[in-house]
């Protein structure tokens, strides 16, 4: 593996402007075949990929205080008889249709405050749904997500917005609907918070064509930021992380969501696991404080269940209330680790152990395999063990004979999730493809790569888009051609 810092080929600040080159707004909307292709698309890759994101970091030049405020942009890239096509499109919820017609911000966010003070921002807690965290299609529905309100409707052809879902009436006008719904044997089981300091947890499982199997809810104590889920055959399963929040400077206008947070590197993270067949019985295992925004797998073995997510030991806050993502300092950057975690119910332990050195984040499994004992695990990470740095590199780590795999960008791009898209004919665990939106900030251009998952150091092809793409989140795959 190349360090990248060490043998000189970029320095450091070139590193973070690059980066953050890739956060630049993307203003325009697109709809075209993919011409410049290096390799082959094979046959077999039929589908859609969709995927979430900011589009835009500012509102007729304000710009707003943290990416996870952005207005979400979903992408499809269609894949049908070896070639590729491309449309990108804003997701017009109510929040973006306002502003863009005030030409101005509007709302609150999770780090914006409205302009003109406190005074302007005093007892104003309704936010921005901005539904840009994830994107995903399920029972004939695009969904454009985002973990704090109701999905927003898209029409899968097009991209287009139809509006906010409320599920056929499943979610009352206050229920949120996360980002990070699990797919297990055919069914759809997502999640929503509601509440600050007592919250109610709701789990919803959907059958394959969207209609309602199962919904139950839990109460929660204290606060907790639960952005991502894990499922197995018998269980929920959700990680809180410790923190506190101070309600009244943000309620008063002084400060925002993300500066009353307080994480605490003492106190201690909650492991909730929740029967999926007796949803009253509901069971929390403690172990030491960490934050991660995101898990892997999760499974049942020998009466234990097993889980990765991603442990880190703070709370990623920006240091200057304006959004200038070239003042970044790379070691404030999140530098999560990938750890695994064995509970045991009847004993009501938690044991872990780290398994990955880098750096890491995005993990994705060959969806076939969630909520069963797998082998691998794909992710985005830093180049070099032990060493601070950016998302440079997609690793295959495979959990049996711990080796990894790896793909490298070169210095001066930046890969995002990396989605597995199964083969149609597969058979065994990493039967597929991995595609990746990379930003490449020498052109300031983005392309798609596909790996082969079997191995993924030599890519199959790169599909280099006209324009720039902002760093986004999550997306999904289908074998839907939607085009
Ligand atoms: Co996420």
């Amino acid at each position: 593996m190349t360090n990248l810092l060490q043998d000189n080929l970029i320095d450091k600040s070139t590193l973070i402007k690059d980066w953050a080159r890739g956060y630049q707004s993307q203003p325009n909307e697109y709809n075209y075949w993919i011409d410049e292709i290096e390799g082959t698309i094979p046959d077999e890759l039929k589908g859609t990929l969709f995927r979430n994101g900011i589009g835009s970091l500012e509102v007729n030049g304000q710009k707003i205080g943290h990416p996870f405020d952005g207005d979400g942009m979903v992408c499809a890239i269609t894949f049908d008889q070896g070639r590729a096509h491309f449309k990108n499109r804003y997701v017009r919820t109510e929040g973006y249709l306002k502003e863009q017609k005030k030409g101005k911000i509007l709302y609150r966010g999770f780090g914006t405050q409205k302009s003109g003070g406190w005074l302007a921002n005093i007892f104003d807690t309704k936010f921005k749904n901005v539904a840009n965290t994830n994107v995903i299609y399920w029972g004939d529905k695009l969904w454009a997500m985002w973990e704090g309100g109701q999905p927003y409707q898209l029409v899968p052809k097009t991209i287009e917005t139809i509006g906010k879902d409320n599920l056929n009436g499943l979610l009352e006008p206050n229920q949120t609907f996360s980002a990070h719904p699990k797919i297990i044997d055919n069914t759809f089981v997502n999640f929503g918070v509601q509440g600050t300091n007592s919250q109610t947890l709701t789990v919803f499982e959907l059958d394959e064509f969207g209609n309602k199997l199962q919904e139950t809810s839990h109460s929660l104590e204290g606060f907790n930021i639960l952005h991502d889920m894990l499922v197995t055959p018998n269980y929920y399963i959700f990680i809180q992380h410790p923190f506190t929040i101070e309600g009244l400077p943000f309620l008063l206008g002084l400060k925002t969501i993300e500066e009353c947070l307080n994480f605490n590197p003492q106190g201690s993270a909650k492991i909730i696991v929740v029967s999926r067949q007796e949803p009253n019985k509901m069971k929390i295992l403690e172990t030491e404080s960490f934050f991660g925004f995101h898990h892997g797998n999760s499974w049942e073995k020998d009466g234990k269940i097993y889980l990765e997510t991603i442990c880190d030991n703070k709370f990623p806050k920006k240091k200057q209330a304006e959004l200038n993502f070239e003042l970044t300092n790379l070691e404030d950057l999140p530098q999560g680790k990938l750890w695994q975690f064995t509970l045991d119910l009847s004993e009501g332990t938690v044991t872990r152990k780290k398994i990955l050195e880098n750096g890491c984040d995005f993990l994705s499994v060959n969806p076939h395999w969630v909520g069963k004992e797998h082998r691998y695990l794909y992710m985005s990470a830093s180049p070099t063990p032990n060493e601070k740095g950016l998302l440079q590199t997609l690793i295959k780590l495979d959990k049996k004979s711990g080796e990894q795999k790896v793909w490298s960008a070169s210095t001066r791009e930046f890969p995002g999730e990396a989605v597995f898209v199964p083969h149609p004919d597969g058979v065994e665990e990493d039967d597929g493809w991995l595609i990746s939106m990379v930003y490449d900030a020498s052109l300031h251009r983005s392309y798609l790569i596909i790996l082969d998952a079997k191995n993924i150091s030599q890519s199959i092809a790169k599909l280099s888009l006209k324009h720039h793409i902002p760093h986004g989140f999550h997306g999904t795959w289908t074998s839907k051609v939607f085009i």
